[in-house]
């Protein structure tokens, strides 16, 4: 575990994995999808499909397979897995926040630290509201507001824009190593919520955000 100190003025929220496990239908959905396709989608092989967008996600799985499609093609399997991806999305109640998540963002807030969402997703909105915790959420920045995906900090620093902040006073939980290496390409902390196996360049790494608490010091957000 690597160890930082630095005076810490907002928090970015990755959502899928990190605030509520939406993770376990985007690989349900795509495995679904992959083999309609002839791809047999190995959970390895979906990390590397978490936090990027829809339709690189879609890109990395026909690559897996070979298989060349033309753009029209794609919109219809990016459709289609999305549907399906609805379809357990619509079932989702506040009982699915993940551990711990809910209790992190009203301690953060408590504490004056500004927080946003930084999402890949085009139904980041959609899942905050059927969570009920969009009101945590002093910004959100989701799929529809950028042009590049994690790894790329476009979501992050926009993030950061948003809440008029610089990049390097934010911390971004994130739980996919693309996320990670977004928010280090930010020039933000970041904590990293899984596997140090996947997710070692984050700063921290934690199993989960069970009794994550964020040391601070009463005058400074300090985060160690
Ligand atoms: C990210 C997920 O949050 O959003 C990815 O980690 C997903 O798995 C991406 O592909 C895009 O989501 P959506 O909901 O716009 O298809
Ligand atoms: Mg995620």
């Amino acid at each position: 575990m690597k160890v930082f100190n630095t005076e810490i003025q907002a928090a970015i929220f990755d959502l899928d994995g990190v605030i509520v496990d939406t993770a376990k239908y985007h690989y349900l959905a795509w495995k679904r999808l992959a083999k309609e396709v002839g791809i047999d989608l190995s959970e390895e092989e979906n990390e590397k499909l978490k936090g990027v967008s829809r339709m690189d996600s879609l890109d990395i799985i026909l690559a897996l397979g070979g298989v060349t499609l033309d753009t029209a093609s794609k919109v219809q399997l990016a459709d289609k897995k999305n549907a399906w991806f609805l379809e357990f999305v619509n079932q989702m109640t506040p009982a699915e926040i993940l551990s711990g998540a809910k209790e992190l963002l009203v301690d953060l807030r408590k504490q004056g630290i500004k927080i946003a969402l930084g999402s890949s997703s085009k139904n980041a909105p959609l899942v905050l509201r059927l969570l009920n915790i969009e009101k945590l959420f002093d910004v959100i920045v989701d799929g529809t507001m950028v042009k590049n995906s994690k790894p790329d900090p476009e979501i992050f620093l926009l993030g950061a824009k948003l809440l008029a902040l610089p990049p390097s006073t934010c911390v971004v939980f994130e739980d996919a190593e693309a996320g990670v290496e977004a928010a280090l390409a930010a020039g933000m902390k970041c904590v990293g919520i899984g596997s140090p196996a996947q997710l070692h360049k984050a700063h921290q790494v934690v199993p989960d955000l069970i009794n994550f608490s964020f040391p601070v010091d009463s005058t400074k957000h300090i985060l160690n």
